[in-house]
């Protein structure tokens, strides 16, 4: 998405520059040329989802070893990516069915805020949930998202860690 935009918004600037006066047709093209190139590069419903997966994962590493400031950032990452979902799929029919996933988004976050990995584990577990309802209520119900057993990656350590040097 944030690659694409720019990409797009670049060559509506090349191109609108090459033409001389600028006509109501030009602008219609040039209009559909950009549209054409959202639709073709823009990241489906699925992409978002994968994305959300990885970052629901990481939270819950960050989660477990009171890493607040990497679930803080994790969790972020998830709800921008919902915020994306909203803003790009217009067309899809399942994102009327989104904001159920805000309460517990919102639930987390504050157990994120005040620190709590007694809390933190209950909201998770609540947020797991809720992402298994939408895609229940969505005929996705082949699609079961459970509390990570293993990190999704080798290559980070989600041991809280200090500006200081040597801690
Ligand atoms: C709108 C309700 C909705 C919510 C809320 C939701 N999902 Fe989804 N999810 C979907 C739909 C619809 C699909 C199928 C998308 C497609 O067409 O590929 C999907 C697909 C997925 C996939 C499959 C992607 C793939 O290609 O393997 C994963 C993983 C996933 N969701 C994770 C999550 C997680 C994790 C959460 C919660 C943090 C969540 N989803 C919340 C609707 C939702």
């Amino acid at each position: 998405m944030n690659r694409i935009l720019p990409a797009a918004m670049v060559l509506a600037m090349l191109t609108a520059c090459n033409q001389k006066p600028t006509t109501d047709k030009s602008i219609e093209n040039l209009t559909a040329k950009v549209q054409e190139l959202k639709d073709k590069y823009r990241p489906g419903l699925g992409d978002f989802m994968v994305g959300i997966q990885l970052h629901h994962s990481k939270l819950w590493f960050a989660g477990i070893n009171n890493n607040w400031k990497l679930a803080e950032y994790e969790i972020g990452e998830i709800k921008e990516s919902f915020e994306d979902i909203k803003n790009v799929e217009t067309d899809r029919p399942e994102v009327k069915t989104i904001d159920m996933i805000q309460p517990p988004l919102d639930s987390l976050a504050g157990a994120i805020t005040q620190k709590n990995e007694v809390a933190f584990r209950q909201q998770f577990e609540l947020l797991t949930a809720t992402c298994n309802k939408c895609h229940r209520a969505n005929k996705f119900e082949f699609n079961v998202i459970t509390i990570p057993t293993e990190p999704p990656v080798y290559n980070q350590d989600f041991k809280p860690h200090s500006l200081m040097p040597h801690s």
